[in-house]
């Protein structure tokens, strides 16, 4: 045996394993060939795939089977057990995928497949000519790469204002701001991928007009784009705050790469922070600053941290949890002014702080929609199967306001994987598939060692129930309104996140077909 070997666990599944040994759903942790992979069973099949997610290298042996395919534990991406291709962000990539063949009362892993391939290419009269995509963050990633796996062949122009090709994004206030995540971790994909699949990416090209009666995007070059379909994904923008002294140098914010760069460099030469916002960006920036020993002040306007969406106990915990940290909170109260040494609040109190990040909330980025005469609510309006008042054109991610499925309501959120899942989506409508988006929304919080999932979309919930210790970082949270739950958030409980999601699934399901709240089915 090699010394790669020796460290592989579980069973030589190329020795063959014993049927009755293997469970319905249940998977068993071993290796083939080197690999680490894991085996299940659904019926009469057994599938062999490999063992680890590709997005972050979640253990797919701790998830879950549903049906033919595999979740990973971490942040829910879905994995096809028939051929490994990544069904469901945030896995972009397929796993290995081996033959299993059953002989007798046993199951071999034999040779490795060849990696999930694109679909055959797609023609004819409802396959748009040429898609244009403004947006080049998750949502407009995830449109683009799909509408390449589902065999579209035709031109596909990505067009972003950043200067930056896509990146994760929601590692700039976690591991990279923290200085435990390198710079090569970033980029979604290499420098070569667009180019090898013929996405026409550019970037520092902000759009400027949309004309929609003769299709075709401006940007703000003067350069013209004609279009067949469009998808809008873009995103949104941090809310600025309107004090003196926030547009002095030490004063940041936080969305893109080029910030993030911006506040790593400034962390390395200050000594005290004071971040203004009290919610998510804002308490993953006090953590990571706190990772850098620096000292940090969090100010909030609302009495308890990330209430609105935790409700009073979790943020209580997460307060302390900051607090044991060497966190510093004001709450209740806002910063009025800003100067090279120090904010100031509105009771007068004053905080030294040579960093400054400001963190208090986004805008869904709706003004092309807007002045492209799309319908806007609060968000670019969008139908179940994401496009909006015009046909034609789709938006998506943080500027997509939609039917809930699971409600009924038109709801809007800003998460990563929402995002990704709905640019899917709308890769497939674009070739005329017709697929609903009805994916639970996800989202995922890491602060220190706590590490927060949520299922489900909760706005205004009027109980929250805990089961097990926050505390201990072991437990599940329910959220309901008028008692009817509308979200779980697992803290270290990944399987029981799991399983919530595909309960969701099966109320969804269960209302496929009814009309709701007035919306057509
Ligand atoms: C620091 C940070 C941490 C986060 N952490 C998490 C997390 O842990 N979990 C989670 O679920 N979510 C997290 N989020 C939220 C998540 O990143 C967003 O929900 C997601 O990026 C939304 O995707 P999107 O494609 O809609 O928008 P974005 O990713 O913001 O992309 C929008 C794109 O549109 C481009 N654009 C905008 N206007 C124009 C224009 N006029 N012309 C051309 N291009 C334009 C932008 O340059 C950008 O490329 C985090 C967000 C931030 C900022
Ligand atoms: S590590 Fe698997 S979904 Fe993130």
């Amino acid at each position: 045996m090699s010394a790669e070997s020796a460290e592989l666990e579980g069973p030589d599944l190329t020795q063959g394993v014993a049927l009755s040994s293997l469970a319905e759903g249940e998977m068993m942790l071993g290796h083939a060939h080197g690999e680490q992979l894991i085996l299940t069973r659904s019926g009469q099949e057994v599938f062999a795939v490999g063992a680890v997610c590709s997005h972050y290298g979640g253990p797919l042996a701790s998830g879950l089977v549903v049906d033919d395919t595999v979740r990973c534990p971490w942040h829910h991406a879905c994995f096809s057990l028939r051929t490994g291709e990544a069904l469901r962000a945030p896995g972009l990539d397929p796993v290995p995928c081996w033959h299993v063949e059953q002989s007798g009362d046993k199951a071999f892993v034999r040779e490795k497949l060849q990696p999930a391939a694109r679909r055959p290419s797609v023609a004819g009269p409802t396959v748009p000519g040429s898609v244009v995509i403004v947006g080049g963050g998750a949502a407009g990633n995830a449109a683009a790469e799909m509408l390449r796996r589902e065999g579209y062949d035709g031109r596909l122009t990505m067009l972003s204002a950043d200067q930056s090709a896509p990146y994760d994004r929601p590692n700039l206030s976690k591991n990279y701001l923290a200085g435990s995540a390198p710079e090569e971790w970033i980029p979604l994909r290499t420098a070569g991928f667009y180019q090898e699949h013929a996405i026409d990416l550019r970037l520092g090209v902000p759009v400027a007009a949309i004309d929609t009666a003769i299709r075709q995007v401006r940007l703000v070059n003067g350069e013209r784009h004609s279009y067949d379909a469009l998808i809008l994904a873009t995103g949104a923008e941090p809310v600025r705050l309107a004090i003196p002294g926030a547009e002095l140098p030490h004063v940041h914010y936080l969305r893109t790469l080029a910030d993030s760069r911006a506040l790593v460099a400034a962390a390395s030469v200050s000594k005290r922070a004071v971040v203004i916002g009290a919610s998510f960006i804002g308490l993953e920036v006090a953590a990571s600053l706190r990772a850098r020993d620096i000292d940090v002040h969090v100010i909030g306007r609302e009495r308890c941290p990330m209430v609105k969406i935790l409700g009073n106990e979790v943020g209580g915990y997460l307060q302390k949890l900051h607090e044991a940290h060497g966190v510093t909170f004001h709450l209740g109260t806002t910063a009025t002014s800003i100067d090279a040494q120090s904010v100031v609040l509105e009771n007068g109190e004053t905080i030294a702080a040579d960093l400054v990040v400001i963190g208090v909330g986004v805008r869904p980025a709706t003004a092309l929609a807007e002045q492209a005469g799309l319908a806007v609510d609060r968000g670019v309006a969008v139908d179940q199967y994401l496009q909006t008042s015009v046909p034609g054109v789709y938006a998506v991610g943080d500027i997509a306001r939609w039917p809930d499925p699971l409600t009924g309501e038109r709801i809007r959120v800003e998460h990563w994987v929402v995002a990704e899942r709905q640019g899917q989506t709308a890769a497939g409508n674009v070739l005329g598939r017709r697929r609903r988006f009805d994916a639970v929304p996800f989202f995922w919080t890491e602060q220190y060692d706590f590490a927060l999932a949520y299922v489900g979309h909760a706005e205004g919930f009027d109980e929250t129930e805990i089961d097990g210790a926050l505390s201990g970082h072991d437990c599940t949270i329910s959220f309901r309104r008028r008692g009817r739950k509308l979200a779980t958030a697992v803290v270290h409980r990944d399987l029981v996140g799991l399983r919530a999601e595909v309960e969701f699934e099966k109320v969804i399901a269960q209302h496929r077909g009814k009309p709701r709240n007035g919306e057509a089915s």
